[in-house]
């Protein structure tokens, strides 16, 4: 499965009007994994804006350390950015990436939602994954890489699904090529986080809520259940907590950091 790098250039040239393209593109078959090749290109001088694609990758890296499966036919790609933040904000990159992608899909009429805190869903099933890596100095972030996987037309695991197939399902194809669905993801990762840097987290975090997926969820955490009610200015998500026990103490509300529970998808 080639990738028509063409067809992307002018998908971004028409998205991009006259403007110079602010993105410079590396195209490679197989990969071991994008974020790796792009820190490569970055240590001999490539800069941010700089963007690899993948047609598969040999070995995705996933959050909290697990592989993400990248065979062909799914959309593999990685963009370095600048963003003068605090490392301790590092999160606010990936939220920034979720929203601005999901907002580009939105805008094209797919009802694309976010599960807490980088996972983009469709139909109640993983559409997408995102994977930030930084480098930083002093406190601060220096270089970033926010790499991005979705199922077009790979073969997904049962929570997941693929964006092709299910357009077909409903007998339309708003995105007709992978080419297309790349350059709706790199616009989308650029306008979260010019968004991010222009009004700051409390303005993205309140479009980020309104396409939570997750209120109103119920979870167990420690054998207590909690609602979702929203994600806090670091990233947390807002548990309140069911306090049905009278002899027990009252805890209004928890804030659990991502990685440290998982909201799960229903099996198909
Ligand atoms: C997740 O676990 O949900 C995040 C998955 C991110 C996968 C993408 S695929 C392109 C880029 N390169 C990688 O090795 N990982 C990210």
């Amino acid at each position: 499965m080639e990738f028509n790098r063409q067809l992307l250039v002018d998908r971004l040239k028409a998205e991009y009007k006259h403007q110079d393209l602010p993105f410079s593109l590396h195209i490679f078959n197989t990969l071991s994994s994008t974020n790796q090749t792009l820190w490569q290109l970055m240590r001999q001088g490539e800069k941010p804006g700089c963007v690899v694609i993948a047609t598969q990758q040999t070995a995705g890296r996933g959050q909290w350390g697990r592989q993400w499966q990248s065979s062909a036919g799914g959309l593999y790609m990685s963009m370095a950015i600048d963003p003068k933040l605090e490392a301790t904000s590092s999160y606010q990159l990936t939220l920034a990436s979720a929203w601005g992608i999901t907002a580009q899909l939105r805008k094209c009429g797919l009802p694309v939602g976010i599960k807490w805190p980088n996972d983009l869903v469709l139909n109640g099933r993983k559409l997408g994954g995102i994977l930030t890596e930084t480098k930083v100095n002093q406190g601060q972030i220096t270089q970033a890489v926010i790499g991005v996987g979705i199922n077009w037309e790979n073969q997904v695991p049962s929570t997941g699904i693929n964006l092709k197939l299910w357009q077909n399902s409903q007998n339309y194809q708003i995105i007709d090529h992978l080419e297309m669905l790349t350059s709706k993801v790199l616009l989308g990762i650029n306008s979260g986080i010019e968004c991010l840097q222009a009004e700051g987290i409390s303005i993205l975090l309140s479009q980020y809520l309104d396409v939570l997926t997750n209120m109103g969820d119920q979870v167990y955490v420690n054998n207590l259940l909690g609602t979702v009610v929203g994600v806090t200015q670091e990233g947390n998500l807002r548990l309140k907590m069911t306090n049905d026990n009278p002899k027990a103490p009252i805890i209004p509300e928890i804030c659990c950091q991502p990685g440290t529970i998982s909201l799960g998808y229903p099996q198909a």
